[in-house]
């Protein structure tokens, strides 16, 4: 993403400025966890300092309905138009979002297959398929739940994405966060846990547990896909799903 992307926004700086803050708060995250920062060019400093400093739009501090939707429209366009890793040349189209941007619950997978690139949305495919049916097993809805990945291209042949992949892709993931706002998020598969927890820790060792991003509750759990391979993990699964639904519960 670069600074002429955010100041191509409409109507202008007010939503650089919330873009701005969105990051910022995955950088404190980051900082949380020993990583302090990079260092930016002047001219980008400057920049920023000039656009945040415009005051917030009138139609944003009076609806705050039409500001998420303003950011979300915001975010969707500049991941359409993102060329920040090799993946942009290798795939015409984005796969961003499924569900309710006002979910409680957020799902995060990996990457988009074959099936989601053509039904423009993710788990569109037999992983699909079961993950709704563990979402139900919870008594909650899929159109009340968000659903994205971290990565919004598809690797070719369903390879695992490289490391500067997904810290290309990991500034979209944490501005949906920021813009949605749930109250749980579940990562599947290690690709999800890792990027989003900031750890080389294997699953096994941080699944099974809540951890916590920003105030936000987050259990790692396994891919659908590897239960699809391997199904006599489903009861892994079910273990995590217990303690979510207990979590929701006790929120309600
Ligand atoms: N489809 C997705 O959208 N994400 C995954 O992680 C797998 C399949």
């Amino acid at each position: 993403m670069t600074l002429n992307n955010l100041e191509n926004l409409p109507p202008g700086s007010p939503r650089f400025a919330k873009i701005v803050e969105m990051l910022s708060g995955h950088l404190k995250y980051l900082k949380k966890n020993g990583i302090n920062g990079f260092d930016l060019p002047p001219d980008a400093v400057q920049k920023i300092a000039r656009l945040s400093a415009a005051p917030a739009a009138k139609e944003d501090i009076e609806n705050p309905k039409q500001e998420k939707n303003n950011h979300e429209k915001d975010i969707k366009k500049l991941i359409e138009e993102c060329r920040d890793c090799r993946l942009s040349d290798e795939n015409d189209s984005r796969v961003i979002e499924k569900g309710s941007p006002n979910a409680k619950l957020m799902v995060i997978g990996e990457a988009p297959g074959k099936k989601d690139i053509e039904a423009g949305a993710p788990f569109s495919g037999e992983s699909g398929d079961l993950l709704n049916k563990i979402i139900k097993s919870i008594n909650l809805e899929p159109a009340d739940v968000f659903f994205c990945n971290v990565l919004k291209c598809r690797p070719q042949a369903n390879r695992s994405p490289e490391a500067s992949e997904t810290a290309a892709c990991m500034k979209w993931l944490v501005m949906q966060i920021k813009i949605v706002n749930p109250e749980f998020i579940l990562t599947l598969g290690s690709t999800a846990a890792k990027s989003l927890l900031n750890t080389e820790k294997p699953l096994s060792a941080i699944k099974n547990r809540f951890h916590d991003y920003n105030g936000i509750m987050v259990l790692p759990t396994l891919h659908p896909a590897l239960l699809l391979r391997n199904p006599g993990k489903k009861r892994e699964v079910w273990e995590d799903m217990k303690l979510l639904m207990e979590a929701i519960a006790e929120k309600r």
